[in-house]
């Protein structure tokens, strides 16, 4: 690792842009009387950011703005490499990790490059200005080694021939993708994913939710919503109990309906089209979900919702095997007909 000091040749001032000078002001205001001084990092890193580097004169400006001594500013900006003590390249400065991970993954081959596209020496200016380069130690990416670091982004996965293409897309002013550059998902093997493979569990047919869902719930205790849709309406045909869905009391609750299409709820009567929505609004779009509900669903969904007891008083359930059943009810049937206007069909409270 380099030796951090300030550059020898420095400019005469410092000072932050109106725009910069309102924000530092608003992040110095984020912390308690007497702990000003906690905002040095977030302004000398606005001071990079305005001026490129890190300049005497803005750690001396710092040091005023937030009453610190310029020796305890100054000792922050030399500590953290991200803090740039020298002009640099206008277009990147890349810092490349060469701790022993990234090391034993080919970041001498990285620094190779860097040598050969850039400049012999860290810190030098490549011939046009336009870029420079230091190895850095760990940048927290190990998992991904090789990387690299330009400003806040980190480059992963990156082999010389990446890496050059990088530079070049760089020095083209093209666009530029953080992250892995093979592809790698987030920090997943190599190869790909080898665990949580199945697509189910991504779709949301295997996730219970809503009001008060638990989302870690044990995978062989989690039933998919289809397959409670069937189980519902196997047993509303042949008129057995459904199983409970939820131990917690909570119901199959739905992220959508399945296939894109919901019962219309309000062929049950003591169904409205204000009842509708709350029950779609908490997951609820199928005959057959209510069909299957126990004493303790009916309890969570009454208290979640206000419903105060109508689901048994109007028997919702048995109106909902039949209906998930495929057949009709008297009342559906003239939901259907239109004999109902919506805003009595369901007696909306
Ligand atoms: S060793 Fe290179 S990122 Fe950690």
């Amino acid at each position: 690792m380099s030796v951090r000091r300030l550059h020898s040749e420095q400019p005469e001032s410092f000072e932050f842009s109106a725009e910069n000078l309102e924000w530092a002001r608003n992040v110095i205001g984020r912390y308690p009387e007497g702990r000003q001084a906690s905002a040095v990092i977030p302004l000398l890193t606005r001071a990079q950011e305005q001026e490129g580097w890190v300049t005497q004169p803005a750690i001396e400006y710092v040091a005023d703005m937030l009453s610190m001594p310029y020796i305890r500013v100054l000792e922050v900006a030399t500590f953290y490499t991200q803090f740039l003590l020298q002009p640099v390249g206008k277009k990147a400065h890349i810092q490349v990790c060469g701790t022993t991970p990234c090391r034993l993954r080919g970041a001498g081959d990285l620094i190779r490059v860097c040598k050969n596209k850039i400049a012999d020496k860290q810190f030098a200016l490549s011939e046009d200005g336009d870029f420079s380069w230091e190895e850095v130690e760990c940048a927290g990416a190990c998992v991904n080694a090789p990387m690299i670091q330009i400003s806040k982004d980190t480059y992963e996965d990156l082999t010389p021939e990446i890496f050059e293409e990088l530079i070049d897309k760089i020095a083209a002013g093209k666009a530029v993708e953080p992250g892995s550059q093979t592809g790698r998902q987030g920090s997943a093997p190599a190869t790909g994913p080898v665990t949580l493979t199945d697509p189910s569990l991504y779709d949301g047919s295997r996730v219970k939710w809503g009001l008060g869902a638990e989302m870690d719930e044990p995978e062989d205790e989690v039933e998919t919503a289809e397959g409670a849709k069937k189980d519902a309406q196997s047993d509303a045909t042949e008129g057995g109990q459904p199983d409970s869905s939820a131990e917690s009391g909570m119901p199959v609750l739905l992220r959508e309906p399945l296939d894109g299409k919901a019962d219309n709820l309000k062929e049950i009567s003591g169904i409205g089209p204000k009842i509708e929505q709350k029950l779609n609004g908490v997951g609820v779009f199928h005959f057959a979900q209510i069909a299957q509900w126990t004493d303790e669903n009916i309890a969570f969904i009454d208290s979640q919702l206000a419903f105060r007891g109508r689901i048994a008083r109007e028997n919702w359930i048995e109106q909902a095997k039949v209906l998930a059943s495929g057949a009709e009810t008297d009342f559906s049937k003239r939901v259907q007909a239109g004999a109902v206007s919506s805003s009595k069909s369901g007696g909306d409270a």
